[in-house]
């Protein structure tokens, strides 16, 4: 072990209780649950599927979220930092440098994804979407311009601007603003989507329980799932929690982030099924989804632009949120180590990252053939983060939470028989687990 030195920088600003909670959702609220969520839950067993997400995000990802916010908060510092000096040893730290990596990484193409959401936002508001009836390559026709770099670049000047802006100042009023607008316009969808011909067998492709589906391919699904939609692993949730005020509970602010990620993926179901089979258009996921299929239901609609222009908006909003929790990651890594000011870390982080992002952004066009492994710059980044990273990062939480930080309990405000349960779940259930993604995402089990 090393002494722990004292002069570690330790990070001042605090949320509000009710702001933070809003930041957690607004970070594990993105593009997972609007476009990946409804799609793997039609596809692996409806609302059976959903009972094994749900018992995935109390067994494997609460345990990990409550961890993740007790290192920030009793470390109050950074990825690597609170690591160290909950630890007094310098190497739990070098493996959170991986999650200060993984942030920027996913960061890198979420906010090209984010971009391209922007896009077809006001696209769709202008009536400029529906010139074409054929969506697919009105998308692919952008998507492999430059144009992407643009709204790339838009995504990153406004994260970079709501970050520089500070905790209470930026993060914690962008969410308190946006997190309930997401919602306003959630329900709007939802009773639009619900009200149109046909939508009851959306409803029905996306909830009727088929208990033979839950085979062990699902399971996976569904825990992998549980943990990119709760922000895992990526350094985000300690990150925040080490601006969250002594006295709040970090238990309760758990349940409040699970259940939050939760209702706004099961309304996001309840927009997208009814939304695609009143239409006749076969349901998928992400891109395909979002961008190719969905806008034929918005021109077919009576005042279809406007509804896609909500439904972009949403996307767009729910991408920022988490773009905002991303960042944050580097940034609080760059004022705790470098002792730079907050402004100055924003700027230099979302300008690296948009050059990181770059060559992702020109990946469905100008790059589109450098693909090594048969995967582009774009899917190297997504599937190194996602697959690799994250899991990682994962492991580390639990493990350094189970094994290593002895007095875990203490920050989370449990004993007893919930220390209990929590220690037995970090300690056994949740790495065996993350291993089992981990080897089913790259591909070393096969179904
Ligand atoms: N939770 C976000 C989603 O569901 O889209 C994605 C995400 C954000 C993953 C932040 C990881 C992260 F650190």
């Amino acid at each position: 072990t090393v002494q722990h030195s004292s002069n570690v920088k330790t990070l001042p600003e605090r949320f509000t209780s009710s702001g933070f909670i809003l930041a957690a959702i607004g970070s594990a609220v993105g593009l997972g649950n609007m476009w990946k969520f409804p799609y793997i839950t039609g596809k692996y067993g409806g609302a059976a599927f959903f009972l094994l997400f749900i018992g995935c995000l109390l067994f494997v990802g609460l345990p990990i979220l409550l961890a993740e916010m007790a290192i920030g908060r009793g470390g109050r510092g950074n990825a690597v930092t609170s690591f160290q000096s909950l630890s007094k040893s310098k190497y739990w730290g070098a493996f959170g440098f991986l999650s200060v990596v993984g942030a920027f990484a996913i960061l890198s193409f979420y906010a090209v994804v984010a971009g391209w959401t922007i896009h077809y936002a006001i696209e769709s508001l202008t009536g400029g979407l529906y010139a074409s009836s054929d969506f697919k390559s009105t998308f692919l026709t952008f998507a492999g311009g430059y144009l992407p770099v643009l709204w790339q670049a838009v995504t990153m000047v406004i994260t970079g601007w709501v970050v520089a802006k500070g905790i209470s100042g930026g993060i914690e009023k962008f969410n308190k603003v946006l997190i309930p607008g997401l919602a306003i316009i959630l329900i709007i969808l939802m009773v639009r989507a619900l009200t149109l011909d046909n939508a009851a067998a959306g409803v029905e492709f996306f909830l009727k329980p088929d208990f033979s589906k839950l085979t062990a391919e699902s399971a996976l699904i569904a825990l992998g799932h549980a943990f990119f939609s709760l922000s895992l692993g990526m350094g985000t949730m300690l990150t925040y929690g080490a601006y969250v005020e002594r006295q709040q509970s970090l238990g309760k602010a758990s349940l409040a982030i699970g259940g939050g990620d939760l209702l706004y993926a099961l309304v996001a179901g309840l927009i997208i099924f009814p939304t695609a089979f009143s239409f006749g258009i076969e349901p998928s996921q992400g891109a395909g989804l979002v961008f190719m299929a969905l806008p034929a239901a918005f021109a077919a609609m009576p005042l279809g632009q406007f509804f896609g222009f909500l439904f972009f908006i949403l996307l767009a909003i729910a991408a920022l949120t988490s773009a905002v929790s991303l960042l944050e990651v580097p940034v609080a890594y760059a004022m705790t180590k470098w002792n730079w000011n907050r402004k100055k870390a924003a700027f230099y982080t979302s300008v690296i990252c948009f050059l990181i992002g770059v060559p992702s952004a020109l990946s469905m066009g100008p790059l589109a053939d450098f693909a090594p492994g048969g995967k582009t710059y774009f899917d190297w980044f997504d599937f190194v983060a996602s697959n690799i990273l994250l899991p990682i990062g994962g492991l580390l939480v639990t493990l350094f939470t189970g094994y290593a930080w002895k007095r875990a309990g203490e920050e989370a405000g449990l004993s007893g028989f919930w220390y209990n349960a929590w220690m037995f779940l970090l300690r056994y259930v949740a790495p065996l687990l993350v291993i089992a993604i981990f080897f089913y995402t790259v591909g070393i089990i096969k179904f």
